[in-house]
């Protein structure tokens, strides 16, 4: 922003420093989702989400009948053709004021000169260790020669992907779609028995859908569409809670927790059922209905959990549809722009592959498609027939960039990183911004709980306190309980000043001048 930018020249430059200093998290090689509001009022979306090759099949990942997740989650056939990159440069080219270029050598210096691996880094190296040994880029560049892990400390310089940047600097981004990258990921998936094809990246496009709206206690809330599952949630989770006075609930009591699990688990056995990308699968746009939330809260009994059988059907559920580890980071500036994106190449260093010489961690995001009836993905979900692998479509995603507005101003841009969690952490940023009117920071350090209908069970902070965990138990509510779990990151505008936040779980900086 010093060299002239606006919040959206942040917004990627960000997202492509995020790629060299955070690749296990998120780059070029995955996809992302952005929600912005621009000087002038306008809000716009780019969807960047994977796409499944064209040579992918509902049952690419069977094996003598059986579905085999190690295939959807590790190596050739594990990756959709990556998004994150027409998006950023889309968003660029269209709102920012620097040319793509800059953002591109700068993040490829931050490449070249290296950094010490922090701890975090150096844990998820360790974590994945087995599966990065399997392809020689990620083993030369992550491990050590005796193929330990590199370790906390050690300098991580990235020469190759920092050749990939400048040359997509200097050629343009049709030197990865179409261009050397995508020929030679071509040459090594074929080597190696995958199928993603040099044409699918030519073929590779950007979608821009209206966001999801909704309002809530005064605010309007805006949403990605799905292939999003979290816009819509988010959405309908709040239409089910405005029917219940949480303000008026202490923040800490065992209500608190009850209701908005009761609304989480009505809306994740909706999402399991009807949510998947739009451009194939029938999703109503009823899910955000005002009265079907009415509907909803009508179920959620105070005095104890109800069992969630199966999805509800929404109003207009076959006419009236939405036409065609992770990392978030928000942006806002002083003349009105607003962006949050979230990005991913899906588990930890996605599929695992770096394509020789390029430097690019390939995402894993083809697991985030239900590979089977019943099968669970990485994060524990389960999907339909709207969410089954077809060539060309995007796997249904959590993430949920959202971007909050009060009399039609941003006060909030807001999103999260941890699978499923990513849509019930940013439903709660929203709900203690907006219910409890807290600052930024208190709001984000407030504990994390979740609810996904399957398997029944909440996974929850310790730091609720035994008192409320027992009362839930009472209730009916199965319980796992965690240490700390996501990590919510945002910015807001309060009393006229913006205020940024990071999650307090996480070593990490967010600036507001
Ligand atoms: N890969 C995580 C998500 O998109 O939900």
């Amino acid at each position: 922003m010093k060299k002239g930018g606006n919040a959206i020249d942040a917004a990627v430059a960000a997202g492509l420093t995020l790629g060299v200093v955070n690749g296990y998290n998120s780059g070029i090689g995955g996809g992302c989702f952005i929600v912005a509001r621009l000087s002038n009022g306008r809000v716009i979306t780019i969807n960047g989400r994977e796409t499944a090759p064209a040579k992918a099949h509902r049952d690419m990942y069977l094996r003598n009948g059986k579905p085999d997740t190690g295939l959807s989650q590790i190596g050739p056939l594990a990756s959709g053709v990556p998004g994150a990159l027409a998006a950023y440069a889309q968003l660029a080219k269209a709102h920012g004021k620097l040319p793509l270029r800059v953002h591109l050598e700068t993040a490829a210096t931050v490449a070249e000169k290296g950094f010490a691996i922090p701890a975090a880094y150096a844990g998820r190296i360790r974590a994945t260790a087995k599966g990065l040994a399997k392809f020689p880029a990620s083993g030369a560049l992550l491990l050590k020669a005796d193929g330990a892990p590199k370790i906390a400390g050690e300098l991580l310089k990235q020469p190759d992907l920092a050749r990939t940047y400048r040359a997509i600097a200097k050629e343009g981004t049709g030197w990865f779609y179409g261009g050397p990258f995508a020929r030679k990921t071509e040459l090594w998936m074929k080597d190696n028995g995958g199928i993603l094809a040099a044409q699918d990246f030519t073929n590779y496009k950007t979608t821009s859908p209206p966001p999801v709206r909704t309002t809530y206690r005064g605010h309007t809330i805006l949403g990605m569409q799905p292939p999003s599952s979290g816009g819509v949630h988010v959405a309908q989770i709040l239409n089910i809670l405005e029917h219940f006075d949480l303000a008026k609930m202490d923040s800490d009591s065992a209500d608190f927790y009850h209701v908005i699990t009761e609304a989480m688990k009505l809306a994740f056995a909706d999402r399991a059922h009807w949510l998947g990308d739009p451009a194939f699968a029938k999703v109503p746009r009823g899910l955000v209905d005002k009265a079907y939330a009415k509907q909803l809260a009508a179920r959620i009994r105070m005095d104890r959990a109800t069992p969630v059988k199966t999805h509800g059907t929404p109003p207009r559920s076959t006419d009236d549809l939405y036409s065609k580890h992770t990392t978030h980071f928000s942006c806002a500036d002083g003349e009105g722009n607003w962006v949050a994106i979230t990005a991913t190449v899906n588990t930890s260093f996605g599929s695992k592959v770096i394509i020789p010489g390029t430097g690019v961690i390939m995402n894993n995001e083809m697991d985030d498609f239900s590979i089977a009836p019943g099968v669970p993905n990485a994060f524990g979900l389960l999907g339909a027939e709207a969410n089954a692998v077809t060539a060309g479509k995007r796997p249904l995603s959590s993430m949920s960039p959202t971007i909050v507005l009060k009399d039609g101003k941003p006060i909030l841009a807001v999103g999260a990183a941890g699978g499923p969690t990513i849509i019930t952490q940013t439903l709660l940023a929203i709900i203690h911004t907006i219910d409890y009117g807290r600052p930024l920071k208190e709001a984000l350090a407030q504990p994390h709980f979740h609810h996904q209908w399957a398997p029944d069970q909440i996974r929850i902070e310790k730091k609720v306190g035994e008192k409320v965990l027992a009362e839930l138990r009472r209730r009916g509510h199965a319980l796992k309980v965690y240490n700390r779990m996501g990590a919510t990151q945002a910015v807001s505008l309060r009393d006229g000043k913006f205020e940024a936040a990071h999650d307090p779980r996480l070593r990490g900086k967010a600036v507001a001048y």
